[in-house]
């Protein structure tokens, strides 16, 4: 599978060399995500005192922070995942991680949202346009409240004007992986948030 950088430059899936944690810059700690969640998890346990919850993780990248702000958050709480994917369009000389705007449901919900308090969790908000399809996917089941948290966000990419209600860090136009966000599902697993260099 072939795919193409901004720079129109090809990039072989089976070609990605892994880069050694010591070769990735360090954007954002470790100490400095649990800090942030840990004010995010606070400041929706009090905008949502008194109620139940239900947070959907989008897979696979929300998947830690997910995990993570849930045990930060003193409510009456449950969760669920969904699953999306982006058409590729092969003829757009678009970057690696671009959504094209047709994204597709892999997963839906198990369970009925209609009157819940949904909080939406998603790893990084970059063009919109997966945030897009996923909330209107999601105000589908007329749920009682909708709200979004997004661990990382680069308005400086945005296609479509949506906004998250907690966004854990504002970051640049880099590409970023670790505590979930994958390169060709790589470093999901990094404790820290590092920029990987020579892709955009
Ligand atoms: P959007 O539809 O352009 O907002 O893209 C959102 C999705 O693109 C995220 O859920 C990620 O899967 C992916 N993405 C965007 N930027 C990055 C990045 O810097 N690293 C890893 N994945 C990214």
């Amino acid at each position: 599978m072939m795919w193409r950088n901004r720079f129109n430059a090809a990039v072989w899936c089976v070609s990605v060399r892994y880069l050694s944690v010591n070769e990735l810059e360090v954007l954002i700690s470790r100490e400095e995500i649990a800090g942030r969640v840990a004010e995010i998890g606070k400041q929706i346990t009090a905008d949502s005192a008194g109620e139940a919850v239900i947070f959907v993780g989008v897979l696979k990248g929300a998947a830690v922070f997910l995990s993570d702000l849930v045990r930060q958050v003193k409510l009456d709480a449950t969760f669920d995942f969904i699953g999306v994917a982006s058409y590729g369009n092969p003829s757009e000389q678009g970057k690696v991680w671009d959504s094209t705007g047709e994204v597709r449901l892999t997963k839906d919900v198990d369970r009925s949202l209609r009157d819940k308090n949904v909080i939406l969790v998603e790893d990084i908000l970059d063009t919109g346009l997966t945030l897009t399809f996923i909330k209107r996917l999601l105000l589908g089941h007329q749920p009682q409240s909708f709200r979004v948290a997004v661990l990382l966000d680069k308005p400086s990419r945005r296609k479509l004007a949506i906004q998250a209600d907690y966004v854990g860090f504002t970051i640049p136009d880099k590409f970023v992986v670790g505590y979930g966000l994958d390169y060709a599902e790589q470093y999901r697993n990094l404790p820290d948030i590092c920029v990987l260099p020579d892709v955009g």
